[in-house]
């Protein structure tokens, strides 16, 4: 995959930067796609092998199609995206969201995930080559109380399988990754502010370790790799055995090992 360049959009931090690193090693060039501008600047110095940092808001569509074509003019062709741009939410009621809010994480974590697989995917179809791979989320398979973060993540699932069906005709892969809690600067925050509570977030999991960002980028790179080459339209958790022991712990009649 060495004359190829790979996009990751969000790649300024967290598991996109993870996952920037994870396909320079591969020897991909990597084009980095963020808003922040002093954190993806110094990844692309530190990538080398030509990564370049562009400053986009995904949620621009506009924006999103003049980096692709930015993209595509200054070096090998594009054989992966990654969309991991997102903003992470708290806890909150239907009835009193903060509807501005509400729309904001919609055009970043949905919008920017459709203006960046259309875009990238237009230039991907026309050499019929590539895989995508989306960001969605543990709770995209079942409810939190994150009302504009959870239903969107559920929509970025259900677009990966449509865009696996469209694009599927012309060779190009299409996959989520479901993270669990991912120790990321966002998630950290969070913790540190008492939003998140580390007791609570441990007991609900089979392994006792929570992914690192470098887990996510393993699976994402599998994804894109000729090994994942049968698989498309799926959306894989990688939690830690979140969903296997989200009910299983939480039955009414006690778990047997730990009574
Ligand atoms: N950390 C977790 O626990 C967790 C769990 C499940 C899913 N996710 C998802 O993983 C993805 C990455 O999250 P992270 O935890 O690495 O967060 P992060 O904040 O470390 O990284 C997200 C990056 O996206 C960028 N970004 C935000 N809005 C943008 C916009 N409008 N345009 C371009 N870039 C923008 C930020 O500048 C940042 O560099 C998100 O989609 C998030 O929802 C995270």
């Amino acid at each position: 995959m060495s004359e190829a360049t790979a996009v990751v959009t969000g790649g300024a931090s967290g598991i996109g930067a993870a996952t920037a690193r994870r396909f320079a090693l591969s020897g991909m060039r990597v084009a980095v796609v963020d808003l922040n501008r002093e954190a993806g600047e110094a990844l692309a110095n530190e990538l080398g092998g030509g990564a370049s940092f562009h400053s986009c808001d995904v949620g621009d569509p506009d924006a999103v199609e003049r980096v692709a074509h930015a993209i595509e003019q200054e070096g090998p062709p594009v054989r992966v995206l990654f969309t991991s741009a997102g903003l992470i939410a708290n806890a909150e009621t239907v009835l009193d969201m903060d509807m501005e809010a509400h729309e904001r994480v919609w055009r970043v974590n949905y919008l920017g995930t459709v203006h960046a697989c259309r875009s990238f995917g237009r230039r991907m179809t026309q050499r019929r080559e590539g895989a995508i791979v989306t960001v969605s989320s543990i709770n995209s398979f079942m409810p939190l109380p994150l009302p504009a973060y959870n239903p969107g993540k559920a929509a970025v699932s259900r677009l990966t399988q449509l865009l696996a069906v469209e694009l599927g005709r012309h060779g190009i892969r299409v996959n989520s990754v479901a993270p669990t809690y991912v120790m990321t600067p966002p998630l950290r925050a969070r913790m540190d502010a008492g939003l998140r509570d580390e007791k609570k977030m441990m007991a609900v999991h089979a392994l006792d370790r929570l992914p690192a960002p470098q887990d996510i980028a393993e699976a994402v790179f599998f994804l894109c790799s000729d090994a994942a080459r049968a698989i498309t339209g799926v959306t894989l958790p990688v939690d830690s055995g979140w969903l296997a022991a989200v009910s299983y712990k939480t039955f009414a009649g006690g778990v047997p090992w730990t009574e």
